[in-house]
């Protein structure tokens, strides 16, 4: 096992834009490996909402560094995420939710307020973390490096039918619009940028099943375990 700078204990990143399978896919890891769970991406949408109950302006960088380096997150044994005690489920994963986020993570002194947090989560036995930079910034010396795409028609599609399932009333061409708009934020913006580590492993998911990545992922991980 090689050693890691950041942590005592092996870490998996998978980084990739949205839709491209990155929670789905990490649990699945995670839970063969029998290994923790990062879910960044929560993070921030958690900023993003905690911004909104403060009624702070998500442009409003010294504000939200403060309320990052503070932010009241609990994550319960049960799987449950509380944001300043209240349970947040249904409203974190919503596209505006994701979308607020997209804005508050362009802000670099945000990235830096949560990165001790998110390097926290490198215990042993080891830690799958999924998001954008996991690999490039937060975790740079990860054993292995993934990072997911799919066709952005393809990801619009499986947003689709995972929001429907849920119940929530929504519009293939919105979704594939906001897709679109937020991979544009999160590749333009200027701190950790969306972008694969040069040691990542790339895997195009368009045409494959969530059994078929999962195994892929696994194959790359048999060095590691
Ligand atoms: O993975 P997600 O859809 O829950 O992420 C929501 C937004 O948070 C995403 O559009 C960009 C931002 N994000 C980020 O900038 N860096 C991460 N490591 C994870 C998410």
């Amino acid at each position: 096992m090689n050693s890691n700078v950041e942590s005592h204990a092996p870490v998996v990143t998978i980084d990739g834009p949205s839709g491209s399978g990155k929670g789905t896919i990490s649990q699945l890891v995670a839970k063969q490996l029998g290994w923790s769970y990062l879910d960044s991406g929560a993070l921030y949408r958690l900023l993003a909402l905690a911004a909104q109950h403060h009624s702070l302006e998500l442009d409003d960088e010294a504000s939200l560094e403060t309320l990052a380096a503070h932010l009241d997150v609990e994550f319960t044994s049960k799987g449950d995420i509380l944001l300043e005690g209240e349970s947040v489920d249904d409203i974190l994963r919503t596209e505006e939710t994701g979308k607020l986020a997209s804005v508050v993570a362009a802000l670099p002194k945000v990235r830096l307020a949560l990165l001790a947090r998110q390097r926290a989560f490198a215990q042993p036995p080891g830690l799958v973390a999924d998001g954008r930079d996991m690999g490039t910034t937060v975790f740079p010396s990860a054993e292995v490096k993934i990072f997911l795409t799919a066709s952005a028609e393809a990801r619009a599609e499986r947003r689709y039918k995972q929001l429907k399932e849920k119940g929530f009333d929504v519009n293939l061409a919105h979704l594939l619009q906001d897709i679109e708009s937020r991979d544009l934020r999160d590749i333009q913006r200027s701190s950790s940028p969306l972008k694969a580590a040069d040691d990542a492993i790339e895997i195009d998911t368009t045409t494959l099943s969530i059994d078929d990545v999962v195994e892929q992922v696994l194959e790359h991980c048999k060095l590691v375990k």
